[in-house]
Order: structure tokens, then sequence, then C-alpha cells
């Protein structure tokens, strides 16, 4: 059996740890080629942040990059319609 140290595999962006919105341009500059997912919090109901997710999720898809989004704050309280987030990019 192989042990894989996931830590080694995923890149963080700190500035979304510090209550501060991340700049999809970061995002972008953190791909790899052995990117698989970009993962990011819609909106933090502690730091009241509203991350940028339809232009990051546009960057996923120029990439071919899966994307996801936990919205579990902001379903039912802001605009949360894919589809409709899509069609801003
Ligand atoms: C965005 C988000 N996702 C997930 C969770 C975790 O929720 P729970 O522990 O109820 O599963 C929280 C909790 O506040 C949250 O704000």
């Amino acid at each position: 059996m192989q042990i894989i140290d996931a830590a080694k595999l995923i890149s963080y962006l700190r500035n979304a740890h510090r209550g501060d919105l991340v700049d999809p341009e970061d995002v972008r500059r953190a791909i790899t080629p052995q990117t698989l997912l970009i993962s990011i919090m819609h909106a933090n109901n502690e730091v009241g942040t509203i991350q940028p997710i339809a232009e990051i999720a546009a960057i996923a898809r120029q990439h071919g990059i899966r994307f996801h989004t936990d919205a579990a704050q902001s379903v039912g309280k802001i605009p949360t319609k894919v589809d409709e987030l899509v069609s801003i990019c």
C-alpha cells in the first residue's frame, strides 16, 4: 500500500484565511499541470467574505479543471444559481 501525503499535493491561497477576497489571478497563477480541482468557500459567515466564485470557476473551466464551492452559508441568502453565476463571466 502506498501512503500519499495529501498536504504536499494541495496549494493554499493564504489570504483566504485572513478574511480577504481571493484574487482570481492568484488562483490562475497557482494552477500547475497536476491541478485536478479548485475548491473555495463561497460565503464565510464569520468574516463576511463572499468570494468571486464565478470568476474563479471561469478560470477553472478555461484550464479544464473541476471546480467545487462550499455554498452552505450562501444558499437562500445570496444568489447561488449556477447558471446565473456562470453567465456573468
Ligand atoms: C461554509 C460552511 N461550510 C461548512 C460548514 C460546516 O457545517 P457543519 O459543521 O454544520 O456540517 C460551515 C459551518 O459553519 C460553514 O460555514
